[in-house]
Parts: structure tokens; C-alpha cells; sequence
């Protein structure tokens, strides 16, 4: 598979990859913008890059596991959407450069996202965060998706302690 794009009212979906590393560098090494995140931040560009070129690799496969999207508003790359499938289940993921917080482009994208692989057949996703991420679980009520579970052991990258989770899912 060589990507495709995913267009909804406002943002462009695009195949996210090397060719992005400074603006998702902007995003992923900032603490403010990682702090509830497994994965992230990235210690350093280096770290990135490698991920990177994971994604640019996946993208290449007939059948991708997971699929990684830029989002371009405007032609600025705001932020990413993933989704990663295990067992037919696809999980979601979300960031969004912090001036663009609040605009709804992060239910939009993902909006989009779920759009697109349902129409590929795929009915069941689902999606974590912390218990404290407001912004994250107001996203995942807001696409219709049902909280299904609260479960501690959360490691966010940054945090010197564990945390909670909840864990949503949404069956289409
Ligand atoms: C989570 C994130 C992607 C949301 O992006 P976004 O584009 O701002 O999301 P949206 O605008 O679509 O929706 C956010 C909702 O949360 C609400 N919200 C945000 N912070 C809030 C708070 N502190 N208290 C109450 N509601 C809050 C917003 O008002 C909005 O809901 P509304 O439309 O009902 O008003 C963004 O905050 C982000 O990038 N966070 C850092 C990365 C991250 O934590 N990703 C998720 C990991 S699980």
C-alpha cells in the first residue's frame, strides 16, 4: 500500500512519516502536549525519526497493522490520528498541536477515521486515556463512544507515578 488520504469538512488525512519530522517534532518532544501520553514525549529527535520511519514502513506493507495520519489544516500540519488494529479491533489515538486545541479537530479527524474504516468492514474500536484527560474522553464521548472500563497501572512516559485509565469503545 502506498497511502491514501483521508478529506473531511475541514482537515486533510494524509500518511504521516519522515517527511514530517519537524513539525511532529513540535508536538512530540513538549512536555505540555505528552503529558497524559504512553509513548510520549520523545526523548529527543532521534527518537522520533525512528518512529517515523516505523510508520513510513508499515504504510509500505500490502497490509498495514496500524495506519498513522498527519492533519493538515490549511496545509499546516496540526497534529496526528492513528488507528492500530489487534484481532480485528482498531485502537484510536490522538494528538493535537496545542495552539489548536478546542476547534473540534481532533473529533473531526477521528470522526473521519472511523468513517472511512467502517466502510472497510471494521465495526469495533476503542480507545484509552487517562482519568484525567478531559480533553482526550470528551473526544471519544463526543464520536458516540461508550466508557467500558476504569483500570489503574497506567504508565504515562512523564509521569513519576502511575496513574488511572478509563477505556472507551464504539461498535459501528
Ligand atoms: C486530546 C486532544 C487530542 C483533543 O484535541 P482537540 O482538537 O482540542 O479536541 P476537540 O476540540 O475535538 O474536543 C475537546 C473537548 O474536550 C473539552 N475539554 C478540553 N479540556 C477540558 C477541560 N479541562 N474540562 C472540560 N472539558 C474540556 C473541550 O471543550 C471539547 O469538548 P466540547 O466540544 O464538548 O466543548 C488534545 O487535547 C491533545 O492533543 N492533547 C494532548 C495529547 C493527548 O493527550 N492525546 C490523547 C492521548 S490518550
Amino acid at each position: 500500500m502506498n497511502g491514501f488520504q483521508i478529506v473531511t469538512e475541514r482537515l486533510v488525512l494524509t500518511p504521516l512519516g519522515t517527511a514530517y519530522l519537524d513539525s511532529v517534532n513540535e508536538y512530540a518532544l513538549d512536555y505540555e502536549n505528552t503529558r497524559y501520553m504512553c509513548h510520549l514525549p520523545k526523548q529527543d529527535s532521534d527518537e522520533t525519526l525512528s518512529f517515523l520511519k516505523d510508520v513510513d514502513a508499515e504504510w509500505q506493507k500490502d497490509s498495514p497493522g496500524f495506519y498513522e495520519f498527519a492533519l493538515l489544516y490549511a496545509n499546516d500540519h496540526i497534529g496526528s490520528v492513528s488507528v492500530y488494529f489487534e484481532n480485528g479491533v482498531g485502537e484510536l489515538g490522538w494528538i493535537i498541536k496545542r495552539k489548536y486545541w478546542g476547534n473540534g479537530f481532533a473529533t473531526e479527524a477521528a470522526k473521519g477515521l472511523v468513517d472511512h474504516f467502517s466502510k472497510w468492514g471494521h465495526r469495533r474500536f476503542i480507545a484509552h486515556c487517562d482519568t484525567e484527560n478531559i480533553a482526550s474522553f470528551r473526544v471519544m464521548e463526543k464520536l458516540g463512544m461508550t466508557r467500558t472500563g476504569k483500570s489503574g497501572g497506567r504508565k504515562n512516559r512523564a509521569a513519576t507515578e502511575e496513574s488511572f485509565e478509563y477505556q472507551y469503545e464504539l461498535e459501528v
